[in-house]
């Protein structure tokens, strides 16, 4: 049975041990950046390089420049996959301005957390299926950056929870979709595949898409989307790093194209998933 172990601070423990301070300006004050991948092939984590650009894009928000080196990550998510006994992660790196030592938000060093569990990917029959989708009128705090503050997402998912829908799309003031309150949103209509550009997290899987998906011919357009564009669409995905590309069939009350998720959604995702294990296998022959 596998145990799960945590890293805090770089020390890899058992989950039940891994705590941090309750003085930690992430707990008092909601201040921090987190990403979430995922590995293939055995343990290789996918586009980590990225996602560690990100995380720091997020950190410096609060002031906080790289302090770990990717080599470290690596090897601390290695280690955790060895003491825990999971095949593949979802490996979630949080990192916070630390502790509060002084005023409100004075603080010493960083904290840093690699939390890496079991994937859970979604069930077959999710992307057999497909799944559903409500709109929800919100905004997410600093949309271009992933920080640890979902209290909007929250909210949202709340209703998802209640209308018994797996995601919920945040709709801006000006009436635009912008994206899931944990995923991208991606819109085909013809050989057309549009998605928001602005007032979004900037999208990991979503860029891994785009040269798979023009390469099938689907031409690539940046764009604001409102709901009708949508609920008229012929397709609609949500993109993230462990669900790759999950069609939804149904957003609100309105089925999209036929209620079942479409040939390009199957083709696509198939392709990516591919090229994700392809990557991993380059990645381990490099290592070697
Ligand atoms: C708000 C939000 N948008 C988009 C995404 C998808 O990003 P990525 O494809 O980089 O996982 C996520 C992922 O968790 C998210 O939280």
């Amino acid at each position: 049975m596998p145990i799960d172990h945590f890293a805090v601070n770089g020390r890899v423990m058992p989950a039940g041990e891994a705590r941090v301070s309750v003085l930690d300006l992430g707990f008092l004050r909601g201040v921090g950046a987190f990403e979430t991948l995922r590995t293939y092939g055995g343990g290789h984590p996918h586009a980590l390089s990225e996602h560690l650009a990100r995380l720091w894009e997020s950190a410096s928000a609060f002031g906080v420049a790289p302090f770990v080196s990717e080599g470290d990550y690596r090897r601390i998510i290695a280690d955790i996959r060895r003491t825990s006994g999971h095949d593949e992660l979802r490996v979630n790196m949080v990192v916070t301005p630390g502790e509060n030592v002084s005023g409100v938000f004075g603080a010493g060093e960083p904290t840093w957390v690699v939390i890496a569990r079991d994937l859970h990917a979604p069930p077959a029959s999710a992307y057999d299926d497909g799944v559903t989708a409500i709109t929800f009128e919100a905004q997410r705090h600093l949309p271009t950056l992933k920080t640890t503050n979902y209290l909007t997402g929250k909210v949202g998912m709340s209703l998802a929870d209640r209308a018994g829908a797996h995601e919920a799309f945040y709709v801006s003031p000006e009436g635009y979709v912008t994206e899931g309150v944990t995923s991208n949103l991606l819109v085909v209509q013809g050989k057309r595949l549009m998605t928001p550009a602005q007032d979004c997290l900037p999208g990991i899987t979503k860029a891994g898409v785009r040269p798979i998906a023009e390469a099938q011919g689907l031409r690539w357009y940046e764009c604001r989307l409102t709901k009708d564009d949508l609920y008229l669409a012929d397709e609609v995905w949500i993109t993230s790093a462990v669900r790759e590309i999950l069609p939804v069939v149904r957003i609100d009350d309105h089925a999209i194209g036929t209620g079942k998720p479409g040939p390009w959604a199957r083709s696509v995702r198939a392709l990516y998933h591919q090229s994700c294990i392809a990557d991993a296998r380059r990645d381990a022959a490099s290592r070697a």
